[in-house]
Formats: C-alpha cells, structure tokens, sequence
C-alpha cells in the first residue's frame, strides 16, 4: 500500500491494512478473556484521560500496552482492576467485559476471586515485611494451608531469588527482588490473567530481562494470561504476542508484537531507531516528520 492511500485512512484502518488485523480474529484466537470498549476515564470529574480506548487480551497471551509519560497506561489498568476510586476517577463511558461478564462494578477483591490480579506501578512491597510474608499476604483470600504452602513453593521455583531471599527485610532487597516479590505475591492468589504495571521500571536491563524471561515462562507452563503496562518497548515487543501504542488518552497504533517491531513509525519513534530517508537525528528528534498516525 502505497503511503498516499494510506495518508487517506483513519489510523486503525491503516493498522489492519499494514499488518492483516482481522476484527474479531486477533491472533488467530477467538478466545477473548478481556474486552475493553470505548472507555473514557475522568480524574477528578474535570480532567479527561482515556478518550475511548479499545483492547482485547485474549487467553493465554501476553499483551502489551506501550506509550511515553502519562500515555495513559496506568489508567487503563485501574480502569480494568477497578483501582481508580482511591484516585477519584471513573469510567464515564465504554464497556469492560471478562469472559463476557462486565466488571465496571465489581470490587478489586470480586475481580481477585474471578482470577484477576494486578501488580502495581512501582512495586509496591510491605517495607517491614520479610520476602516471604510479603507473599504470604498475596494468599490471605485462600483458606486451604497445605495449597498456599504449595503456592509458595511454586512461586519459589520460578523466582529462586526470592528463596534464598526468603527471610530478608523487603526494604533491603534489590528492586529486581522487589519487583519479583510483587510479581510472586500477585501468583499466590493463582491468578488466570495478571495486570502488570511497568515491570521494567528502575530496572537494569539484565534484571528486566530477567523479569521478562520468568513472566514468559509463567504464560508457558502456568497459562497465566498477562496484560502489561511498558514504556520499555524494546523488550516488551520481545515477549508480548500482541501490542497497542497508546498516545495522549488514545490507542494509536495496534498489531502483532513482530509487525510493530518492525515498524518504521514504531522503530523510529518508539525503539529510537530510523530507517532509510529518517536517520537524521535531528529529524527524529525534534519530531520535524509527523507521525503517520497524526497526519
Ligand atoms: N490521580 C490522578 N488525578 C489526576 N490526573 C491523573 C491521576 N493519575 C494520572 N493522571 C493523569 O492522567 C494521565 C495519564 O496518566 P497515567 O498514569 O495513566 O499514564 P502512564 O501511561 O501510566 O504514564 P507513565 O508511563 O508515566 O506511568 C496523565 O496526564 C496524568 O497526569
Ligand atoms: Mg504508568
């Protein structure tokens, strides 16, 4: 497609020209667990965040929401684990259905016991606590002791780390450590689908890797279905089968993880990497090309 024509479509037309996105067929997978539908979300019933935003996380995938500084990636996540009361904001329009059950109105505690966990931005662990009562409290909602011991073992298994870890201060940990130890909690509840708020953050890169490598195998072996928040997206698009680009409230961009990899819009004003005619620095940087989805 030539890029006169596709100067001439709105942008999500221009996405599932580019990259073959059907409606209703993301991923080949007809399996939806999560519909985000038009949502708009208002902080302080004055200031609009979400302009209508639009997702799908079907089973067992992992997929990403990407976008800069106050994007609106965090809101999203609230807005779906019902977290943004305590922010005094709402959803004032659109739809949130799990497996078909709309969930605007339930608590972040319903949604826990329907298998939906959220880790937070910037991790979030109990200073005070050890490691492992850190993670303990991720199992208060479960009664059986003999599966929370279980639990605690598996989590043990995919975070060794946090094993030989187990009886530290948690604000004597590294944040890798503390990064793990939230994720770890969040799998104590045994969760079918966690919201994972920014993992990359204040990580060194070996660390985020390290974190990326073990929610892989969490989706792999466990089938925990993830939905992450990144600025990071670079490694995000490494690991998520799926992407949407959010920019100022709005999705712009969505596809496959390898076809936005690929991207020249999402190399060079995402990965920080241009291609042919846009290797000037200076055209990248001060932004001089407009992006495509702007025009
Ligand atoms: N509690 C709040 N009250 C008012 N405005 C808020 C509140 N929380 C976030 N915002 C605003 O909403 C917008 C989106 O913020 P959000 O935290 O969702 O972005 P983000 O994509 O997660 O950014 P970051 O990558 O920095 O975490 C920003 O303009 C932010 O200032
Ligand atoms: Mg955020």
């Amino acid at each position: 497609m030539t890029l006169e024509v596709q100067a001439n479509l709105q942008p999500k037309e221009q996405m599932r020209c580019s990259f073959g996105w059907q409606p209703h067929n993301i991923m080949s997978t007809p399996n939806i667990v999560l519909n985000v539908n038009g949502i708009e979300v208002i902080y302080n019933h004055v200031i609009l965040v979400l302009k209508g935003v639009s997702l799908n996380v079907p089973e067992g995938k992992i997929v990403a929401i990407l976008g800069g500084n106050g994007a609106g990636k965090t809101t999203t996540l609230r807005a779906i684990s019902n977290l943004l009361k305590g922010e005094r904001g709402e959803v004032t329009k659109g739809s949130i259905e799990l497996r078909g059950e709309r969930i605007e109105n339930l608590s972040p505690a319903d949604l826990v016991q329907r298998g939906v966990v959220q880790v937070m931005e910037g991790r979030h662990c109990f200073a005070h606590l050890t490691i492992e009562e850190n993670l303990l409290t991720g199992g208060y909602t479960r009664k059986d002791k003999a599966e929370v011991a279980a639990n605690l073992e598996k989590v043990y298994n995919y975070f060794p780390r946090l094993k030989t870890r187990r009886t530290s201060q948690a604000a004597y940990t590294s944040g890798g450590e503390q990064q793990m130890c939230a994720i770890g909690r969040a799998l104590m509840a045994n969760p079918s689908m966690v919201l994972l708020d920014e993992p990359s953050m204040g990580l060194a890169p070996q660390i985020v890797e390290e974190v990326f490598e073990i929610v892989k195998d969490l989706n792999h072996k466990e089938k925990v279905t993830f939905l992450l928040a990144e600025q990071n997206t670079n490694m995000a698009l490494k690991y998520a089968d799926y992407g949407y680009i959010m920019e100022s409230g709005r999705v712009v961009m969505d596809g496959v993880a390898s076809d936005l990899a690929n991207n020249e819009d999402v190399k060079e004003f995402y990965l920080g990497v241009g291609g042919g005619e846009r290797k000037s620095f200076k055209d990248v940087k001060s932004y001089k090309r407009r992006k495509r989805w702007l025009a």
